[in-house]
């Protein structure tokens, strides 16, 4: 049995990617809150490819990463099949700092599921020394509400990327802002 506590997931909402597989092997990627719950581990996910692939196999890899791009990408667009690849008939992701394998038990809801998580393995390839970037934080914060936008089409959300895009102009560096560059090519939007 692996602790998770060994790879940084405390209690709260650690934000990872996700990593299934679709019944014809189609690879999916997508951010996702991993939740903590003293020993419980869990997440809530709203109807998506992510929630299809787990109702077909039970089975998911959260993959901790710390690329703001990757994150984007991720989360609005579809990885390129060779950024994947198969461990123990699991799919992760080449490019994470580490992975932890869970078998899952799905509980449908109407509009969102509660998916209950087993781990079953896990590994650390890089533990890199992480300052606290607000440049990062922004660009997943910015992520999510793009997200919603996608969905909702709200002036809202734009605000609150645009709000978020001063701050990774200025704390975040090249890589922040390329994600940000990215997010609004693939919303069609512009800065302000
Ligand atoms: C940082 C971050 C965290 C997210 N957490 C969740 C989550 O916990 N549950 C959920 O349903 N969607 C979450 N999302 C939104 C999904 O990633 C998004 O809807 C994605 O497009 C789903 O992709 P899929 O259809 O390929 O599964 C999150 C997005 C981001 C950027």
């Amino acid at each position: 049995m692996i602790n998770v506590e060994n790879f940084g997931i405390h209690e709260g909402i650690s934000e990872v990617i996700f990593t299934t597989i679709s019944p014809e092997g189609v690879p999916n990627a997508a951010p996702m809150g991993l939740h903590r719950k003293g020993k419980k581990l869990f997440a809530r996910i709203y109807n998506s490819k992510t929630l299809d692939n787990i109702l077909s196999k039970p089975a998911l890899a959260a993959n901790i990463a710390d690329d703001p791009v990757l994150f984007v990408q991720s989360a609005l667009s579809d990885l390129e099949p060779e950024r994947f690849e198969i461990v123990e008939g699991f799919l992760i992701l080449k490019d994470a700092l580490g992975w932890i394998l869970f078998n899952c038990r799905c509980k449908e809801g109407g509009k969102i599921s509660v998916v209950e998580l087993y781990p079953v393995k896990g590994k650390i390839i890089n533990k890199k020394l992480q300052p606290i970037n607000r440049g990062f934080n922004a660009v997943i914060e910015a992520s999510i509400h793009a997200t919603r936008y996608v969905v909702m089409k709200e002036q809202k959300q734009l605000n609150c990327i645009r709000y978020y895009n001063t701050i990774v102009k200025k704390c975040g560096g090249e890589r922040e802002k390329e994600a940000m560059r990215l997010l609004m090519d693939l919303l069609k939007i512009k800065p302000a």
